[in-house]
């Protein structure tokens, strides 16, 4: 792929639609958002607003974290607190697609219906890419960020028109691009971490509890797996309990999944090989160090035909 006209091209395509108006992107800290705020800050500067939406479902100390990576890279990011919106959204909510539909109502509608009012923005910058279309489309899977491909017309529904930089690209071009940009390796190499965040790891309803269960897991399976070059690797809390003993009693406790995947788009996906000591090592401290999981599970299911996220 030639970057380097890609970048210029969208460059020039985002300054030209949004001309003297202002824009707003969210940024997730991902890599697809992150690209988008870093092409959307070099074509509009002041024009774009660019905000982290704390939703409530993030990892341990992220909000924070993406909000100091930007910072060091000279562009302002304002953190938006909406704990409660989201979960109050979630609430009683178990199957897939309706959580699914609850955070996407409540982030485009509410949240960031809000926040466009107040800031007057006509424009939203968005990091969708090509697989999340095709997916998308082909019925597999409502992704969270999309709007125009299913009909949503989202400046009727939501009063803004969206911009999607990425569309062309799948996730080895969109790190290509960042790669060229010179992008901080913590943005260019961050493993992919979707949009419904930790949503997405929890089978069944979402608290706040259950949130800190499979986020006390998920830190643990990135610290372990930080150095593996693994495609992607995350735990999930299963809504199912299992009997275990803990301190001489009997304990009916919840389940970890840890998932470890090797891809290149995400599209097709194998489950990576890894050593029998590491994954002992991770069984251990997710049982001892997190407060009623008392089993934890290695997924060794492809895709297709799993997902790599369990909703
Ligand atoms: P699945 O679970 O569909 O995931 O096999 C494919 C890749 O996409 C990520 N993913 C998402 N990314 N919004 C996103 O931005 C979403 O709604 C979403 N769902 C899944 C997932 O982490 C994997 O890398």
């Amino acid at each position: 792929m030639d970057c380097k006209k890609f970048v210029e091209e969208q460059i020039a395509e985002i300054k030209q639609t949004v001309g003297s108006a202002t824009a707003i992107n969210a940024l997730s800290g991902g890599v697809d958002s992150s690209l988008v705020t870093v092409l959307g800050h070099r074509a509009l500067g002041e024009q774009l607003k660019t905000v982290f939406i704390d939703n409530a479902l993030m990892r341990e100390g992220e909000p924070q974290r993406v909000v100091k990576t930007f910072a060091d890279m000279g562009i302002p990011v304002e953190l938006v607190e909406a704990q409660e919106e989201f979960l109050s959204a979630l609430a009683g909510l178990t199957d897939p697609e309706q959580k699914r539909q609850a955070i996407t109502d409540t982030f485009y509608a509410k949240v960031f219906g809000r926040l466009v009012r107040e800031s007057g923005a006509k424009f939203l910058l968005h990091g969708t890419i090509l697989t999340d279309i095709e997916e998308t489309v082909a019925g597999i899977k409502r992704q969270h960020n999309i709007l125009a491909q299913l009909g949503i017309d989202t400046k009727d529904a939501y009063g803004y028109s969206v911009l999607e930089p990425l569309k062309t690209l799948r996730k080895d071009g969109v790190r290509e691009v960042c790669e060229f940009l010179k992008l901080p390796a913590e943005i260019s190499k961050r493993i992919p971490f979707p949009g419904p965040a930790l949503a997405t790891r929890i089978v069944g309803e979402v608290t706040r509890e259950r949130l800190a269960t499979v986020r006390a897991a998920t830190a643990i399976v990135e610290e372990e797996l930080g150095d593996s070059d693994a495609f992607q690797y995350l735990a999930v809390l299963l809504n199912d309990r299992a009997t275990g003993i803990r301190d001489n009693k009997r304990e009916f406790g919840q389940i970890i999944v840890v998932r470890c995947i090797e891809s290149t788009d995400a599209r097709i996906a194998t489950v990576t090989e890894l050593p029998w000591y590491k994954l002992q090592h991770i069984c251990e401290r997710i049982i001892s160090e997190i407060k009623g999981v008392n089993r934890c599970l290695y997924d060794l299911t492809p895709k297709p035909p799993a997902t790599i996220e369990y909703i």
